[in-house]
């Protein structure tokens, strides 16, 4: 017993992990040193829908070498967060986790997937709601709940997405949320967060912000209350404003919510290349006391146009023009004023959920919730069998084993995680591999990387590059003279 418990705590100290965050009021919260955390998230998705297939058996967290060069790129892009859509329970996760956590970053995580059985479906619902698809979302939550960087599940992402969805699928939504978090309390030792991401359909937005958020028993007790609120919002476009975008209306409308709010996708890209103006606005004065942030779309570079990498799925990656704009500005904020923010001293209470709280014909006023279907009570009080399980792993080597490239065509030298101390969550600066210039600009790097550049690694690096300059200068010389005989 004693040797066993010596070893454990060798373990434990071995690997680096980040502090597990909690949610206090409308605030997502580090309660060791009891600041507020913002997100500045990438939604993390390579390969796209396809990138989480159960017959080839891979997911977006299931491939150490490509976990490595995207934790490297975003740990470079200064992000603290991924969020990850289509998990795969049953696959081993623990190599990607254990990279993304020695990377600075917490990830926010959908129970569901696009496959058959794997959602709540936005048409005929109730056909959705069985023990078999709750299992799964179970399962998701056994794989990463021993994680310590995992800061919230999202039960349910735009299942209502036009207002002719609203009928029936809000009960189903509240129903799964309570589920889970049944499923937690039973079976999880720390409150892992559980909330719905909202497409951003503003003729419903409110009436659906109301139901999920509202408490039947009038506290915050509720299990079937959502834990946090998350939006998919794409209004504001190109050189907007906090006004124009509409941004504004969010504020307003979220003022008082009971739980924490942020942007689960945000970053339209009509017009592209994008400028990314409004991370100006999330995270200043404007917003930063309403929203706790928010999560770009996207990561991978697909059909649909949002991507900041262009990639082969399991190889090399080429950085667009948008990387280096979405640096350019997470590099003009303030991150530790933004990281070290005190928690509001209290928040709102939940409103009693009442039919009075929708405004929406249509909308489902009906707040008695869908029963559990056959089977599920058992799984919920005994547990997902098997289980999976997770747990952080040591990492030997943090090298990128692809080539990748800057935008104009020059290869990033040395590129690595830089792995971070104990509870030290990753911020523009962590990770100052240096990179040229984005769309053929040529004035060098966009001096946001080396803005942070004050510790002996980066000096390290610097070093490094110099003597590669320098060898290069010789070569060039060499080359000059040989040409000038
Ligand atoms: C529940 O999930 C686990 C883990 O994915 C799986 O092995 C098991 O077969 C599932 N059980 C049911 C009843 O669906
Ligand atoms: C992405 O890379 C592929 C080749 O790997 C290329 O055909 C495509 O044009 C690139 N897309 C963009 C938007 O750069
Ligand atoms: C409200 O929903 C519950 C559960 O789905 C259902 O049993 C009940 O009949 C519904 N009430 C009304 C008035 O539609």
């Amino acid at each position: 017993m004693l040797m066993q418990s010596a070893l454990l705590a060798l373990g434990a100290t071995a690997v680096a992990a980040l502090q597990p965050l909690e949610v206090k009021n409308d605030d997502f919260v580090n309660p060791k040193t009891g600041n507020r955390f913002q997100i500045v998230g990438m939604a993390y998705q390579p390969g796209g829908s396809a990138g989480y297939d159960p017959k080839t058996k891979r997911d977006p967290l299931s491939n150490p070498d490509v976990c490595m060069r995207d934790a490297a790129l975003l740990q470079i892009l200064g992000v603290n967060a991924i969020r990850v859509y289509n998990l795969n329970p049953d696959l081993n996760h623990d190599e990607c986790v254990s990279i993304f956590n020695a990377a600075g970053m917490y990830m926010l995580l959908d129970v569901n997937s696009p496959m058959p059985g794997e959602a709540l479906t936005s048409f005929e619902v109730y056909k959705s709601y069985y023990a078999s698809y709750l299992n799964r979302t179970f399962a998701v939550v056994e794989a990463f709940k021993d994680y310590p960087n995992t800061l919230a599940f999202f039960s349910g992402n735009e299942v209502i997405d036009k207002e002719e969805t609203t009928e029936f699928v809000p009960s189903y939504v509240r129903a799964v949320t309570r589920d889970l978090k049944n499923y937690i309390k039973k079976h999880v030792s720390r409150p892992i967060p559980v909330g719905y991401s909202a497409a951003d359909v503003r003729e419903v937005l409110w009436d659906s912000f109301n139901y999920f958020t509202c408490s039947l028993q009038g506290d915050a007790n509720d299990m079937s209350m959502g834990d946090l609120f998350a939006l998919n919002s794409y209004s504001w476009c190109g050189d907007s404003s906090f006004t124009k975008s509409s941004f504004d209306d969010l504020v307003e409308g979220f003022k008082d919510s009971p739980v924490p709010i942020f942007f689960s996708e945000f970053g339209c890209n009509t017009p592209s290349p994008r400028i990314f103006t409004e991370i100006g606005s999330i995270y200043g004065p404007d917003m930063y006391n309403v929203f706790a942030g928010g999560i770009v779309y996207e990561y991978t570079q697909e059909e649909n146009n949002y991507g900041i990498v262009n990639m082969t799925e399991e190889g090399p990656a080429t950085l667009m023009s948008d990387f280096y704009s979405l640096k350019e500005q997470y590099a003009k904020l303030d991150f530790s004023k933004l990281q070290n923010l005190k928690p509001k001293a209290s928040a709102p209470k939940p409103v009693s959920c009442s039919p009075k709280l929708i405004t929406v014909d249509g909308f489902q006023s009906n707040f008695t919730l869908p029963a559990l279907p056959p089977g599920a009570a058992k799984i919920i009080s005994e547990g997902v069998s098997p289980k999976p399980k997770g747990k952080l792993v040591e990492i030997k080597d943090w090298k990128v084993k692809f080539e990748v490239r800057n935008a104009d065509g020059t290869v990033i030298k040395d590129l690595a995680v830089k792995p971070l101390a104990d509870d030290e969550v990753n911020a523009p600066g962590s990770n100052t591999a240096s990179l040229s210039a984005g769309s053929g600009s040529g004035s060098g790097s966009s001096g946001s990387g080396s803005q942070g550049s004050t510790n002996g690694d980066d000096k390290e690096n610097d070093a490094a590059s110099r003597g590669v300059g320098a060898v290069l200068a010789l070569v060039m010389g060499v080359v000059a003279m040989v040409a000038a005989f």
